[in-house]
């Protein structure tokens, strides 16, 4: 039969490289594409619209579910981007549901914290605001700030009159997650220090210190302002800061995002499954096809201690190329992380991509 004889003859390969871009600094500027990223983009997909090249999004940043954000990044960039190319610093956070899904938990961080969380799955979710919110004066300098405690039930959509949504008064909270740069940073860090440490209630005195997540840990970042502005890490360092001299003991807290090893490892499982969905125009079937290891696997980013050091550490097949449209803007590579290939732009980087694997 046809598919006797197709298992016979020498079945064709799938693409053996694929690509993952770095958002902030590479493709955007605050919502605006840079470096030529739209066109480039454009090259990676057949004419009848469909993926040639695998490659995602592997950005620090987040702060809304996936399937918005890739819808948001297809409005942006004029290609069709799936809820699977794109992940986020808090994507690995899916990974915790099981020691958390029926505990109170607390997100924070710009735009839909709550949502974000309660989409990977968690049950019991308040974001910061909403969990401020319940408590009278717990920020002393709120009547100071342009917005106010019931804006901040607007935003989390509930109404003022309503008792809190969980016994946030008798319940304790398990764990807190950063999941992208906080608004509040003042706000921010006194409910986080208030939630994380004994506060000398009897109960609480040998209470262990709830788990505390970060999505990222960059110290700074390149968004639509001039000069790179401080990031996750910042906060991190002023929250630490600050607990650990008002705290018996020191803070504990686990940080995802690059430049951990385990972040390309996971990018370099999900680039398969985008590879296994490629399609070539000349070909019938995808169970026909090869699916290969990669041979290369190319890290297009502008932060060289984030994305460069990440790939580097993450060894074969990563490949790294820095661009300088965001954090890095030397005319030289990198001293202590130096990329595999240095380029202006992410369009020079495609370019150059495309003309090496022919
Ligand atoms: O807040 C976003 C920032 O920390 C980094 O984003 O896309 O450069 O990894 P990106
Ligand atoms: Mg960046």
């Amino acid at each position: 039969s046809w598919r006797f004889f197709s298992q016979l003859r020498s079945r064709p390969e799938r693409s053996s490289f694929g690509i993952a871009f770095d958002i902030d600094g590479v493709i955007l500027r605050g919502r605006v594409p840079i470096g030529g990223s739209p066109q480039s983009l454009r090259r990676l997909y057949g004419d009848s619209g469909t993926l040639k090249i695998p490659f995602l999004f592997l950005t620090n940043g987040g702060g809304i579910p996936e399937s918005r954000r890739a819808s948001e990044l297809s409005d942006l960039l004029g290609v069709k981007i799936l809820p699977s190319q794109v992940v986020q610093g808090h994507s690995p956070f899916k990974g915790l549901l099981k020691r958390f899904e029926n505990e109170l938990i607390v997100a924070t961080g710009k735009g839909e914290p709550s949502l974000v969380m309660s989409e990977y799955g968690f049950k019991k979710v308040l974001s910061l605001d909403e969990y401020a919110a319940y408590f009278d004066n717990i920020d002393p300098v709120s009547q100071y700030k342009n917005w106010t405690t019931e804006q901040a039930f607007n935003r989390c959509n509930i109404s003022m009159d309503l008792v809190p949504r969980y016994n946030v008064f008798s319940e304790s909270v398990k764990a807190a997650f950063v999941i992208s740069d906080p608004v509040d940073w003042g706000r921010d860090i006194q409910v986080l220090c208030d939630i994380l440490r004994s506060r000398g209630l009897p109960a609480e005195n040998n209470r262990h210190q709830p788990a505390l997540y970060f999505a990222a840990d960059d110290l700074e970042y390149q968004a639509a302002f001039p000069a790179e502005r401080l990031g996750m890490g910042a906060f991190r360092i002023a929250l630490e800061s600050i607990f650990n001299r008002i705290h018996h003991s020191a803070l504990e807290y686990t940080s995802f995002g690059k430049p951990n090893p385990f972040v390309f490892k996971n990018a370099e499982t999900i680039l398969r499954q985008i590879q296994a969905s490629c399609h070539d125009d000349n070909v019938v079937g995808t169970e026909d096809m090869v699916s290969l290891d990669f041979k290369t696997l190319y890290m297009i980013g502008d932060n060289p201690v984030v994305d460069i050091k990440g790939a580097q550490q993450a060894g074969h097949p990563w490949f790294s190329i820095l661009t300088r449209t965001g954090v890095f803007r030397e005319k030289e590579n990198h001293a202590e992380f130096p990329a595999d290939l240095v380029v202006d732009t992410v369009e020079e980087a495609v370019e150059y991509i495309l003309s090496r694997e022919g």
